[in-house]
């Protein structure tokens, strides 16, 4: 068998047209253009390029972007004002305050400052525990991007349906592991959560009709760990040496020989990282509907 492989980067362009398109409608039919607010503090190379893709198809998909950036020195006190400003402006939607954040920072005591109905990143505490109780899913309300963009992809594989499926997350932490649980359990999969201690995970995955990787550990996953027809999601990025003295990214799959066992996988690059860019899109489309009393446009993952 050699896997299907789930084109992230389809997907995610079909999903930044319909974003578009309700983007188009809300200024025509309400005068609103939706504005995302990005801060950066820092010079993190690898941010740069997250920010940079993410502006790119803020402007694309017609909103407006409020580029924010800081130096590293730039007292945590001084941010939280930034963040609460941007709250109280009227302009501005969605808030993204790019992580990592300088290590002088505490990152939550940032997120916890941000406005739940511009929290585009779905991180705040306020959100987080509305989808744990199941106020907010995938199709309703402000969910974390990159669970998010990992949940299309597997609807995109296997179809609407997931409801009795293994589904193996390997990883815990609050912006992937933990949301994409939530998000799995909504749609009635059988959830199994692993982490750094867990004791047999070869033995875990292989009960696993979905195996969604995110433990930021460069081909962890190797193909002799897959459920032959398993479908798996590949949400790692990491960074390791090529020919040459360059450098190259990998997930956190052995890509090639989990193709030999999975029914379908998603690829690095070009899998969940289009994703995820795209469901911030879709975010600040939704932000911005809350914020005008509109009802939440219909750009739904099974549309994609
Ligand atoms: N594609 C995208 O758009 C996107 C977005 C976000 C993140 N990512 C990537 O996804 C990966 C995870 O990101 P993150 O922010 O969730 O990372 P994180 O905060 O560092 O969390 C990593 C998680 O993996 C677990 N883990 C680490 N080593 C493990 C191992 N050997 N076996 C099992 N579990 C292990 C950790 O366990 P403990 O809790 O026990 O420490 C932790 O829960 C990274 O590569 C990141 O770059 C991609």
């Amino acid at each position: 068998m050699s896997a299907r492989v789930i084109d992230g980067k389809a997907a995610a362009a079909r999903l930044r047209l319909l974003v578009a398109a309700e983007a188009d409608r809300l200024k025509t039919e309400h005068g609103i253009v939706p504005c995302l607010a990005v801060v950066v503090v820092g010079d993190d190379p690898a941010s740069a390029i997250y920010v940079a893709s993410k502006n790119s198809a803020a402007r694309e998909v017609g909103f407006v972007v409020r580029d924010m950036r800081h130096p590293a020195s730039l007292p945590a006190r001084e941010l939280l004002d930034i963040v609460g400003a941007l709250n109280a402006d009227k302009s501005v939607h969605g808030i993204l305050v790019q992580m990592p954040l300088p290590e002088s920072i505490r990152t939550r005591e940032i997120i916890t400052a941000i406005d739940p109905a511009k929290d585009v990143d779905g991180l705040t505490p306020l959100n987080l525990g509305r989808l744990m109780i199941g106020e907010i899913t995938v199709e309703r309300g402000l969910v974390a991007c990159t669970p998010s963009g990992a949940l299309m992809l597997l609807k995109e594989a296997i179809g609407r349906d997931l409801s009795g499926r293994h589904a193996l997350i390997i990883g815990r932490s609050q912006q992937v592991g933990r949301p994409l649980a939530h998000l799995l359990l909504q749609e009635n999969c059988t959830v199994t959560i692993a982490h750094s201690r867990t004791a047999g995970l070869a033995t875990l995955c292989r009960t696993a009709d979905i195996v969604i990787a995110a433990a930021g550990r460069a081909e962890l996953v190797r193909g002799d760990w897959i459920k032959p027809g398993a479908t798996i999601i590949d949400v790692g990025i990491n960074r390791v040496p090529a020919e040459g003295g360059k450098m190259r990214l990998t997930g956190d799959v052995a890509y090639t020989e989990v193709l030999q066992n999975a029914a379908a996988i998603s690829p690095v690059p070009g899998g969940v990282g289009p994703m995820t860019i795209a469901c911030l899109m879709r975010n600040t489309l939704i932000a911005a509907c809350i914020q005008a009393g509109l009802p939440q446009p219909e750009v739904q993952p099974h549309a994609i």
